[in-house]
């Protein structure tokens, strides 16, 4: 059987951009593959590590999101990136591989640097090694349990790419070790924010989490962005630019067709839009939501699920290592 690595870091709660994104994926594949999630914390220390409290707190957090959400722990292992040493060992060998212009080159690590000066300095200068190599250490995230298929949004691709270049050179050097591991992108890649941003991200401050409230969730839409041209009620719109409509669209409202027709004959008032939006968008998140008050209530079983799935993910990560160390010749005392 195939085996899923993917993962999230513990800096926030998930937003419907994770969930359509990739979890939503995640949870339909569990079933045919031998699924491994990773709540990244070292990764997440990266671009927190003065904030050590943030992360620890979210690693619980995210666990809870995660069964929220329909990862089972009877097919999926959720495990700790932190608790897998080998994956650090790993990484120092992968080091060697890589050079630090290609680093450099990475689209994903250049667009956040941008979006954190102050950490890194205006002009990216401050960058620190940890952060600029954390696509290695990816790689080790994902090649260290043998993943096949890693379920990850668009952001993710030129981590996968990277660890693909490394598995060919250490293959190429140490002999057949690996498989190169692919990418599996979901239907909608890219969920855009509230505002009509491309992204919806927790630093824009235009997301909805899985585990809103009614309450939170009808406010957030309320303040969705509409077509600016729309003034009154009854003024004809374009659904196109609006983003009630492409939640609408999103949540595969039954009424599609009704819907554009009417706003575009001027015959939908906004605000009924939005206050219908709300409720599906109530309605749908509601089971997450009440499998996270049940996890919330029962803090051991999600330490034990931890628990458990850490130690399968270092189980077969030993495994892997063996083959590395006897194909990179560190093999001394075996
Ligand atoms: N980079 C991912 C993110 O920012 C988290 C991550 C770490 C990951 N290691 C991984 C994803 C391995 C997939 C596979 O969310």
């Amino acid at each position: 059987m195939k085996t899923i690595l993917t993962g999230d870091r513990p800096t926030g709660r998930l937003h419907l951009g994770h969930y359509f994104g990739s979890l939503q994926n995640r949870v339909k594949m569990q079933y045919d593959y031998d699924t491994f999630i990773l709540i990244a914390d070292v990764q997440a220390l990266t671009d927190n590590y003065d904030n050590p409290e943030k992360v620890r707190n979210n690693v619980k957090e995210l666990a809870i999101d995660y069964l929220s959400a329909g990862i089972d722990p009877k097919h999926s292992h959720i495990y700790i990136q932190s608790l897998i040493p080998e994956v650090a060992e790993l990484t120092v060998y992968y080091s060697n591989l890589v050079t630090v212009s290609r680093l450099y080159r990475n689209p994903t690590t250049k667009h956040e640097v941008g979006q954190k000066e102050h950490l890194f300095g205006s002009d990216g200068e401050g960058i620190t090694y940890g952060f600029l190599g954390y696509p290695v250490s990816q790689a080790a995230d994902i090649t260290a349990l043998d993943g096949d298929i890693v379920p990850v949004g668009e952001d993710q691709l030129p981590h996968i790419e990277q660890a693909r270049e490394i598995v060919r050179k250490f293959n190429n050097i140490y002999g057949d070790t690996f498989k190169e591991p692919e990418a599996v992108l979901s239907k909608n890649t890219r969920i855009k924010g509230l505002d009509g941003n491309e992204k919806m991200s927790k630093s824009l401050g235009n997301a909805i989490y899985i585990s809103d409230e009614p309450e939170v969730i009808s406010k957030k839409v309320m303040s969705a962005t509409t077509d600016p041209n729309k003034i009154k009620k009854d003024d004809p719109a374009n659904p196109d630019v609006c983003m009630v409509y492409y939640y609408h669209k999103l949540f595969e409202n039954e009424n599609l067709d009704t819907i554009c027709s009417e706003c575009k004959k001027g015959e939908r008032g906004c605000v009924a839009c939005k206050k219908e939006l709300a409720s599906i968008i109530s309605e749908y998140l509601a089971p997450i939501r009440e499998k996270r008050k049940y996890y919330e209530e029962h803090p051991e079983e999600v330490e034990r699920i931890l628990k458990e799935g850490t130690e399968a993910a270092r189980n077969r990560a030993k495994e892997v290592m063996k083959r590395v160390r006897k194909n990179m010749k560190l093999d001394y005392f075996e």
